[in-house]
């Protein structure tokens, strides 16, 4: 005889497997190897973290090993994708992700250095206006880069390091950010600021700012500034281009699927980037200059001066790691096979699911941190269970559940339209009550 829960219980499994055969992104899914636990796969929810691996990437990358070992150095310019120019093929799909103009994008080294590379262009202080407004939950990793920026500069520009950030906080009793508040400390500080940089999508609440408000809020101020889109590249549709963002960067490890430290992203807006080679240097925008950003008509006259290409590859340094880019083309290859707008609505609709569900199957048990309304934020939901923390995380994958958790008391759950479905949610859920109950 059935008990009144597994009667829900199977009610519960029969609507997500409806909601997957009226899914027509259900068989992207196939695209990707789902992780394992105990030789099942997974309910992988940690795309937020490290995508999952395109299936299409182990060919790809078996190509560029076989041309290395076969061509050698010729592979550059005759390989089946040329080294030489291997980049250029990421413009596009790139470009399409985040709302871009394909010169407007570049794919180069890691995110925190692209974020120093960005800032030695547009982070530049001077005695009356040389703050930076951050989160004060923003990744470790930028905060410390800007706090070294900051203090880089300080000393002989003449101010005082230790006014050099405005930490943006949520009011007491509230988890996450409003717009307005981020809006008036933009207004009360902005004249003494130089840089308005913050997470497109916060990495603990996910909360999605409302990047193009915030955006016309700092140039009100005279501000620049920078959006780091680690947790907003491939999860929500954002138009950089179009806002006007003065820079962006991103990892591609994350929904971005490209392999862990794979070759981060960098967008500079077009307004920046065309005016490049034409302006004289002593006036030009700052940059730390590699040969990979010289015009690539010069670029093997080997010349000692620089000639920066009017795109945002004129921040490139060096020759690209062939074998850190390559799984990415997989992925960006699934991106424009589903398009960024299917997706997003796909995505909307996974993460009402799971956030019903928990409302429902948990209750009070459970607490959303991040935003309710849909257009704040993007798969991500953030649950604090108080008390509960990593031991938690351990239970749910013990029951074949990836999931992560964040200090102090925050657990991460992705739901990535890619290749989770109606069912990982419901499974999932399920799965976190049997957890608190014990
Ligand atoms: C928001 C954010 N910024 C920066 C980083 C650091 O990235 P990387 O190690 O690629 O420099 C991460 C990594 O997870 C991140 O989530």
């Amino acid at each position: 005889m059935q008990t009144e829960h597994s009667t829900d219980h199977t009610l519960a499994h029969a609507s997500a497997q409806a909601l997957d055969m009226a899914d027509p992104l259900a068989s992207m899914r196939d695209l990707f190897h789902i992780p394992l636990v105990n030789g099942r796969h997974a309910v992988y929810l940690t795309g937020n973290s490290l995508g999952a691996q395109p299936k299409a990437a182990a060919a790809l990358v078996r190509q560029e090993l076989d041309d290395w070992a076969t061509l050698g150095v010729h592979g550059h310019l005759h390989g089946r994708s040329p080294w030489y120019s291997y980049h250029e093929q990421f413009r596009g799909p790139m470009s399409r992700l985040v709302g871009a103009m394909p010169s407007e994008v570049v794919m180069m080294n890691t995110l925190t250095t692209n974020l120093h590379l960005l800032m030695v262009s547009f982070y530049r202080p001077t005695r009356d206006r040389f703050r930076i407004i951050i989160e004060d939950s923003a990744f470790p990793s930028d905060s410390y880069a800007v706090q070294s920026q900051v203090e880089f500069h300080a000393s002989h520009i003449g101010f005082d390091p230790s006014h050099g950030l405005i930490r943006l906080r949520p009011r007491d009793g509230e988890e996450t950010l409003r717009t307005d508040d981020i809006e008036h400390a933009i207004a009360e500080h902005g004249a003494s600021t130089a840089l308005v940089m913050l997470g497109g999508v916060n990495y603990l609440t996910g909360q999605w700012f409302e990047m193009q408000r915030i955006t016309e809020a700092a140039h009100g101020a005279g501000c620049v500034m920078g959006w780091d889109l680690a947790h907003a590249a491939g999860n929500v549709p954002v138009q950089l281009h179009d806002w006007n963002v003065d820079f962006a960067a991103w990892c591609s490890y994350k929904y971005l699927n490209g392999g862990p430290g794979a070759v981060a992203g960098a967008f500079v807006h077009e307004r920046h980037c065309t005016t490049l080679a034409s302006t004289p240097r002593s006036q030009r925008l700052p940059i730390f200059a590699g040969w990979w950003g010289n015009d690539p008509a010069t670029r093997f006259q080997m010349k000692p001066d620089f000639i920066p290409v009017p795109s945002a590859d004129a921040w490139a340094l060096s020759n690209p790691p062939i074998l850190s880019l390559t799984p990415l083309k997989a992925s960006l290859d699934a991106f424009d096979r589903a398009g960024i707008d299917r997706l997003r609505e796909k995505s909307l609709k996974l993460t009402a699911f799971m956030e019903a569900k928990l409302r429902t199957r948990l209750g009070d048990r459970i607490r959303v941190i991040t935003p309710s309304d849909p257009t704040q934020r993007g798969c991500q939901l953030s649950l604090h269970a108080p008390g509960a923390g990593r031991a938690l995380e351990q239970d749910l994958h013990a029951r074949g559940v990836i999931v992560d958790y964040r200090e102090p008391d925050v657990i991460r759950a992705a739901p990535t339209p890619l290749y989770n479905s109606f069912s990982d949610v419901n499974a999932f859920v399920e799965a976190l009550a049997a957890c608190l109950k014990n």
